[in-house]
């Protein structure tokens, strides 16, 4: 089974992804930390919480961010602001011919007005600053980026939503759209190059501000 790693995976995002995708029964799953032992904790959690679920197949494991990127897909669940001295840390060459995944949305709340807006960087989005920060061959993709926080984690509820994928390597881009599709009822959609990240991160703010102002929960996006 191929292997997928999530870089801040002990994070609000990174637990619920590392949860369904082990559900998914597709693709086994390490958790990555700054610190072995916090990951080798949320790891034993997911672990526990799977088999809760009657799932047995997979495995979770956890370590320190740069033990797990020995992995074949990269998922960075780390704030924004964070990324390039992960990267540092971790060591430029460890990403070299990966496949990363960037679910990264940079944004600033009006707590006044209760709004949320983008805060992409100068280069237009979090996807077009870190591509930049990786190796020429890391295959950078953008995906999960528009799925509700709170989902994530509730593994009684399935996630039923369309994910825009965007990225420069078709082929990249092919394996992710395959690991998209094995958590829950998520459909993938090809959006494009990874130019289409600046359209793509900019969604999610919308739709926080939308569920805020309308009283919604579990604001989604679903293409047809
Ligand atoms: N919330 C949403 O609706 C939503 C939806 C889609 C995508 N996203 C994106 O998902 C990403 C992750 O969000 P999140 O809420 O899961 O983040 P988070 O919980 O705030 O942080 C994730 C992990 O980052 C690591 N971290 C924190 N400070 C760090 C530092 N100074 N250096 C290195 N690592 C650090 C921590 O892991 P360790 O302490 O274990 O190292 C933490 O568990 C964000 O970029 C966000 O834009 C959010």
């Amino acid at each position: 089974m191929k292997k997928v790693a999530i870089l801040g995976g002990t994070g609000n995002i990174g637990e619920g992804l590392a949860r369904r995708i082990c559900l998914g029964e597709k693709f086994d799953v390490e958790i990555g930390s700054r610190g072995a032992e916090k990951a080798a904790e949320a790891a034993a959690g997911v672990c526990t919480c799977l088999i809760e679920h009657n799932c047995t197949c997979t495995t979770c494991t956890g370590g320190t961010n740069a033990d797990v990127c020995e992995a074949d897909i990269l998922i960075l669940s780390l704030p924004f602001e964070r990324i390039e001295s992960t990267i540092e840390t971790i060591g430029k060459d460890c990403f070299e011919n990966k496949i990363v995944v960037s679910l990264i949305n940079p944004m600033i709340r009006n707590p006044q007005e209760k709004y949320f807006l983008p805060d992409a960087p100068e280069e237009g989005s979090a996807a077009l600053a870190i591509r930049k920060m990786l190796p020429e061959s890391a295959k950078l993709v953008c995906a999960f980026n528009n799925v509700a926080a709170n989902k994530w984690m509730l593994l009684d509820e399935e996630l039923d939503y369309t994910v825009a994928v965007c990225g420069d390597d078709e082929d990249a881009k092919k394996e992710v759209m395959e690991l998209v599709a094995s958590v829950s009822k998520l459909q993938p959609l090809d959006a494009g190059p990874l130019a289409m990240s600046k359209v793509i991160e900019g969604i999610t703010p919308l739709v926080i501000t939308i569920a805020m102002r309308n009283k919604l929960k579990d604001v989604g996006v679903y293409f047809k």
